[in-house]
């Protein structure tokens, strides 16, 4: 079975998914699969060759375009995902080479990977794809929309408003009354479609507020300003199968040195970084949020555990969700009321953290997501 991993893409959260993809190309058993890496460039070009299996995860990625093959999509192999090469031919009678996919496996992260968008690109060519479809990715993507389908369901969320860039630029000053009379500070201010804590700032004053809205309009133009929790834990919980089949992981505990702070980039994905696998030779892959500090499983009562895990399955089957997704709950550790936060439907290293203590090693997971995306 050929299997194609894509990742890099054209989301802030490029390099992360570059983590993401390399540890997916070491992890999938080479006696069952041939792996071929296709990298989505920043300018949104596709890449493959196996240049790419020597590609480290933080060396200039844009060096690789110089080694890399440049590919182009055929249309023409309805049920695959037919790529060719995209360079110009030197002599009349070289034929570009021809790289068929029976499987797409996406370790994208943000903006059109995870969103919907090649989502939807598999579906128009009719190819086996891993994790959720179109709506579950763009519902997943967007913080305003999830939040409103989980409440409307009586899951709970923390109060929250949300505003477009054109409103907050007409009515500036009216959204901060707004914001101070009806959440009060603290305050969580987020792009609307964003992943790994970029563009995420927590504000305890006016000019703070009016500041974070500003920077969060840098990445999208739909904001969520979120009632922030004084004394907070995290805990997520993936979630693997599709909306018949669906088990939930063990529980994560993300540890941040201080508890009024969030996690940030920084905190997820900076620590680690060693080289990925080569083809037949295990190596060890890339750390990224591997290497984040938490605790597993998350220390909570077994009561409450439950409770979290049944939320995460109930959430995963509402937003029609594939493959493996994370639910990420934020914990009022003075009442402890645990609200839902946001769903990543393509989690960083696919949570393979959270299924090894289930008995789902890392392998066995890509086995997993790749049966799902034929069923
Ligand atoms: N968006 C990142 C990768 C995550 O939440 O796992
Ligand atoms: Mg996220």
């Amino acid at each position: 079975l050929q299997v194609g991993v894509v990742f890099g893409g054209v989301s802030p959260e490029h390099e992360v998914s570059v983590i993401t993809g390399l540890q997916a190309v070491a992890a999938l058993d080479r006696t069952r699969y041939e792996v071929i890496p296709l990298y989505i460039a920043k300018d949104g070009r596709w890449y493959t060759g196996t240049v790419l299996f020597e590609l480290e995860a933080y060396q200039d990625l844009e060096a690789i375009r110089q080694t890399a093959v440049p590919v182009r999509f055929d249309p023409a192999a309805h049920g695959k995902l037919l790529l060719v090469e995209a360079k110009p031919r030197r002599w009349p009678w070289q034929r570009p080479r021809r790289y068929l996919v029976d499987v797409v496996l996406l370790a994208l992260h943000g903006g059109d990977g995870e969103n919907g968008g090649v989502q939807g690109l598999c579906e128009a060519l009719n190819v086996p794809y891993t994790g959720s479809g179109v709506l579950g990715s763009a519902l997943g993507m967007d913080k305003v929309l999830s939040k409103l389908l989980c409440r409307e369901q009586g899951i709970p969320v923390v109060p929250f408003q949300w505003f477009r860039e054109a409103d907050w630029a007409d009515h500036e000053e009216a959204w901060l009354d707004r914001l101070e009379a009806e959440l009060g500070y603290p305050m969580v201010v987020k792009p609307a479609r964003l992943g790994s804590s970029i563009g995420i700032q927590r504000v305890e004053d006016r000019q703070a507020l009016d500041a974070a809205i500003e920077e969060a309009f840098r990445y999208d133009e739909k904001v969520v300003v979120e009632q922030a929790i004084r004394n907070l834990r995290e805990v997520n919980c993936a979630v693997l199968g599709d909306p018949s089949e669906a088990r939930p992981s063990v529980l994560e505990e993300p540890v941040r040195s201080d508890r009024t702070q969030l996690l940030t980039f920084q905190d997820k994905y900076m620590r680690g970084g060693s080289k990925a696998g080569h083809r037949g030779r295990k190596q060890q892959a890339p750390q990224g949020m591997a290497s984040l500090d938490r605790i597993i499983p998350a220390p909570l009562e077994a009561d409450q555990t439950r409770a979290i895990q049944e939320m995460a399955v109930r959430i995963f089957q509402l937003f029609e969700c594939a493959g493996v997704a994370r639910i990420d709950f934020l914990l009022d550790d003075d009442t402890g009321q645990v609200y839902f936060n946001e769903i990543n439907t393509i989690p960083g290293s696919f949570s393979f953290y959270l299924w090894e203590p289930a008995g789902v090693p890392f392998d066995r997971l890509m086995d997993e997501l790749i049966r799902l995306a034929q069923k």
